[in-house]
């Protein structure tokens, strides 16, 4: 990862050339421009996979193809929360036993999953060929895919900052809870000091209202202000407090499709409006293309 990161610091934007007969590789901000979304957080427990799943749904409702990366490659979570038992998991694609395609599950609606294993502690740290490997796979699925949302799980590991740099937006979920402020912070310094990335969206769960969540909003976004330079947090809305929420996931279903009338249902649609509306940067183009970004490859 180092050596990975050490490339991409060394590269800017403007140096990735594509080659010359490749026509795939275009910039542009095309129709056909894929969204890459990380859910991260530092702190674990405050709704990363659920604000995934529901996402998802509701960008499906959208009329969007959806692709969920379980990020939590050693610690599978999406596919519990759907009710889902995958034969597969990316292990098994690592292993050279599996396709891309093979593991791939359906899930509610049209969404599809890329299901995490349980237990594979390697995982828990790819290896730069990895990590390779996973964006080249992703290449393949690119074309079916309008939205992908990748659920980095907890922590600041190796993997939660590759799945962060890989995605064009990156959504940093907080609560009202301290720790989930100090840690999500903790990431956001990481992001920014060590790799340079300048542009979050914060998203508050488990709020009493929109005024407890502004609330939460300004803490983070003043102490952003005061000590890293150069960084904007944009408020992306919030998920409130919903005890329907643990209900939908004890029957391991998405509240959206269990309790759509919920008001944590209700939150994801407009969040997922707010999503679609932001313009692709510059630079925004496919799957590709963060492979150069990451891996510096001519
Ligand atoms: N908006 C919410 N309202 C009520 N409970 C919630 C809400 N969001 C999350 N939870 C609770 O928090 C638990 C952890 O959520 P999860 O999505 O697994 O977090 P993470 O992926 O960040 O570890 C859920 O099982 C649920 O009980
Ligand atoms: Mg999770």
């Amino acid at each position: 990862m180092d050596q990975a990161i050490g490339l991409r610091n060394r590269t800017s934007y403007a140096e990735i050339t594509p080659g010359k007969n490749d026509s795939k590789l275009s910039y542009d901000n095309s129709a056909s421009t894929i969204r890459v979304f990380a859910i991260t957080s530092g702190k674990g427990g405050v709704g990363k996979s659920n604000i995934v799943i529901n996402l998802a749904l509701a960008f499906d409702e959208m009329g969007k193809n959806v692709l969920i990366i379980d990020g939590d490659l050693g610690l599978a979570n999406i596919d519990v929360l759907l009710g889902l038992t995958p034969k597969h998991n990316i292990h098994h694609v690592f292993q050279g036993e599996k396709s891309i395609n093979d593991i791939i599950l359906d899930g509610p609606g049209n969404i599809r999953i890329m299901p995490a294993s349980s237990g594979v502690q390697e995982l828990a740290e790819l290896q730069d060929e990895q990590k390779l490997f996973l964006m080249e796979m992703l290449e393949v699925l690119e074309e079916e895919i309008d939205v992908l949302l990748i659920d980095t799980g907890a922590g600041i590991s190796d993997n939660v900052i590759y799945f962060n740099l890989a995605a064009q937006e990156k959504i940093v979920v907080i609560t009202p809870e301290p720790t989930s402020l100090t840690d999500a912070y903790a990431m956001i310094k990481v992001l920014h000091t060590r790799y340079g990335e300048r542009h979050f969206r914060i998203l508050v769960n488990l709020a009493r209202d929109d005024k407890e969540a502004l609330n939460i909003y300004n803490q983070i976004s003043r102490v952003a202000d005061n000590f890293l330079d150069g960084l904007s947090l944009d408020y992306l809305g919030f998920v409130p407090k919903d005890h329907n929420l643990p209900k939908a996931v004890m029957k391991q279903q998405p509240v959206l499709n269990v309790y759509p009338d919920s008001p944590a249902s209700k939150a994801f649609p407009t969040l997922a409006k707010r999503l679609q509306a932001i313009k692709p940067g510059r630079n925004d183009g496919n799957i590709r293309f963060f492979r150069h970004r990451l891996f510096n490859l001519g």
